[in-house]
């Protein structure tokens, strides 16, 4: 097949020295054009960088040049001409190939452009909303390419790792049934079954504890998952897991194989060392030290736990409190003025604790406080003690059930941790977070729901305490967490029926619903279930670290807004009443809402 004359034989973006003298040929993007005395530059872009060309009525002819000089931003064209040095005078280090230019020599103009409504430049600081509607342009950007390769190198890493280690990719349906994994569910309406539903799958989960029934004793898969969930910065509600399964193992079979894909994506795509295994942390110590499950260890401030010290102290708060946790903030007390410690205060609030305490110390040694008034002076002495209080800080106490107390101040932790800049954005601290509770306590439903989901497995050790104080018994369930972010979770799954129809019972499913909802895992687990457990990590969330990114927006092609909205597509959207009535579904006015 010949080549067309508007072919590229070379990326803008490659041109070196070395091509000096030779006939290149060029596609791409005009990304600005500058007339000077009837001399034109024009910068040129494709997906390696940009380089600039000269059309010159003295270099190439009339045709050429009048395309030269009808080219705006955005227009695609093919242009051939001579690499030539730069006068040194001339040489910038704006563009990669900046020691060099193109002379044209012929130019084939391929499309017209409008003019974007965005500028196609990564310090553009537009509003997102217009980013999202025009994302084809938005992604012409080199840093969102850059981020959606960085991505692409991601997953081939991870692929090539799980290859590696003996792993079975397997698909798994996107019609699927409704999995406990917390969110609410996307549901698709059934034609042929009118007032049936699918559910788009919020991950593989029962899908991969299937699959080690069926033997295949490693499996892995880069899943899509839907969860119709509130969109956060690191939340969308169709995401991507590297989720993956084992049969025979414990914990550390599995933490292994997802702490050497972690450790060979740092080395291949930022070149960094991450030394193995990776370092542990029990949840309860996690809870005890940060205040929270996923705590960010890039900077120190742990929390302490003063209930011994506050006893009969003369503060009824402190004294009828089941727990007192207080947070030392080393020096900041002369930055932070008394309306900031009472949002700190409402930000306490908002984690479910009453109140939160506080006392500072001015460099000067003034001291003042919420609440010092109300205590005994030897005891006020033995708390700051305790603290190890200076002139100078702030202190900061929650009084409640550990874990409320402890969660509202790692949130006031953290909020320090962002206003003063502590946290040391160079560092990537990644961790494992073990020994989770099996269940958690839901005071709105009254009843214990499990921490993870229901097919985790409790800790052996525990299992005596299943019926009597379920609420003590630890799982076999690990986090990964890195910079305070959740990367991912897995768990040794229950693989035995009646095991799990306790867990089932625990979790206040009655047989009826659990065998509605889950009779086919039940039955499976009839037939010969392995013992098995497994981990899945987000991609999205991973890649969004590695490029620096704020937004798992950064590093999807086409993401959802806050509202899981698509701005560029319209979507969700209304459908044609046709489409309805063969779907059986009458949508409900307004009106008739309730
Ligand atoms: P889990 O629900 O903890 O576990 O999810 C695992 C990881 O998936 C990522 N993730 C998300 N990323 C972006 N947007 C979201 N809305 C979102 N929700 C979750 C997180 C999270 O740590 N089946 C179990 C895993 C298992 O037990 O093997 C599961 O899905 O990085
Ligand atoms: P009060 O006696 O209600 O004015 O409270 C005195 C101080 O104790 C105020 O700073 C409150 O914010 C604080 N406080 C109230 N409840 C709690 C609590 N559960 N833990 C910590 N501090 C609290």
């Amino acid at each position: 097949m010949a080549r067309k004359e508007w072919q590229r034989t070379q990326y803008c973006g490659e041109l070196t020295e070395n091509f000096d003298g030779q006939q290149v040929t060029l596609d791409g993007w005009v990304q600005r054009t500058r007339n000077l005395g009837g001399v034109i530059f024009v910068w040129l872009r494709d997906r390696t960088g940009l380089v600039q060309v000269v059309f010159s009525p003295e270099t190439c002819d009339a045709e050429t040049f009048a395309v030269g000089e009808s080219l705006r931003g955005e227009y695609v064209v093919s242009i051939t001409g001579e690499v030539a040095l730069r006068a040194e005078k001339d040489v910038t280090d704006k563009l990669k190939t900046g020691r060099i230019e193109v002379i044209a020599k012929k130019a084939v103009l391929l499309n017209a452009a409008a003019t974007p409504p965005i500028y196609i430049d990564d310090n553009a600081d537009e509003n997102e909303l217009v980013r999202l509607k025009y994302r084809y342009l938005d992604l012409r950007k080199p840093k969102m390419q850059e981020n959606l390769r960085l991505r692409a190198k991601v997953l081939s890493t991870i692929r090539r790792h799980m290859d590696e280690c003996g792993f079975t990719e397997v698909e798994t349906p996107i019609l699927s049934k409704s999995t406990p994994e917390g969110a609410r569910d996307y549901l698709v309406p059934s034609r042929v079954r009118p007032g049936e539903f699918y559910a788009l799958p919020q991950s593989p989960q029962i899908y991969k504890q299937l699959l080690m029934l069926a033997g295949f004793d490693k499996y892995y898969q880069v899943a899509r998952c839907f969860r119709d969930e509130d969109s956060r910065a690191d939340r969308q509600p169709e995401f991507t897991q590297l989720d993956m399964e084992m049969s025979f193992v414990e914990p550390e079979d599995i933490q292994k194989v997802v702490e050497g894909a972690f450790a060979k994506v740092f080395k291949a795509v930022k070149n960094i060392d991450i030394p193995l295994p990776l370092p542990r942390m029990t949840w309860r110590q996690a809870m005890d030290d940060y205040g929270s499950d996923k705590p960010d260890t890039r900077f120190g401030m742990k929390l302490q736990d003063v209930t011994d010290v506050t006893r009969e102290c003369g503060f009824g708060v402190f004294e009828n409190a089941v727990s007192v946790r207080g947070l030392n903030a080393e020096g900041v007390s002369a930055h932070l003025s008394r309306k900031e410690i009472d949002a700190l205060g409402e930000l306490a609030k908002t984690y479910h604790v009453k109140g939160l305490a506080w006392l500072t110390i001015a460099p000067d040694g003034t001291v003042k406080s919420s609440f010092a008034k109300f205590m005994k002076e030897d005891k006020l002495e033995a708390l700051k003690q305790a603290m190890n209080a200076k002139p100078g800080d702030a202190l900061f106490f929650a009084a409640d059930r550990p874990n409320v107390a402890c969660t509202a101040l790692g949130q006031v932790r953290l909020a320090i941790g962002k206003k003063f800049d502590l946290i040391d954005q160079t560092k990537y601290n990644l961790f494992w977070v073990t020994e989770f509770p099996l269940l958690e306590w839901d005071d709105e439903e009254n009843r214990f729901v499990a921490m993870h989901h229901p097919f985790t497995s409790a800790m052996e050790e525990d299992e005596q305490y299943m019926e009597t104080d379920p609420g003590r018994v630890r799982a076999k369930a690990y986090d990964l967490v890195m910079n305070g972010i959740e990367m991912g979770s897995g768990s040794i799954r229950i693989h035995r029926a009646d095991k799990q129809a306790q867990m089932f019972k625990l979790i206040g499913l009655s047989p009826e619903v659990a065998q509605q909802r889950f009779g086919f895992l039940l039955d499976a687990f009839k037939y010969g279930a392995p013992p098995h457990g497994g981990f899945a990590y987000g991609i999205d969330r991973f890649v969004m670290i590695l490029a620096g990114g704020e937004s798992l927006r950064d590093v999807i092609a086409f993401p959802k807004d806050k509202s899981a909205y698509c701005q560029m597509m319209g979507t969700p959207s209304t459908v044609d009443p046709k489409q309805l009535e063969i779907l059986k579904i009458q949508p409900v006015s307004e009106g008739e809402q309730e």
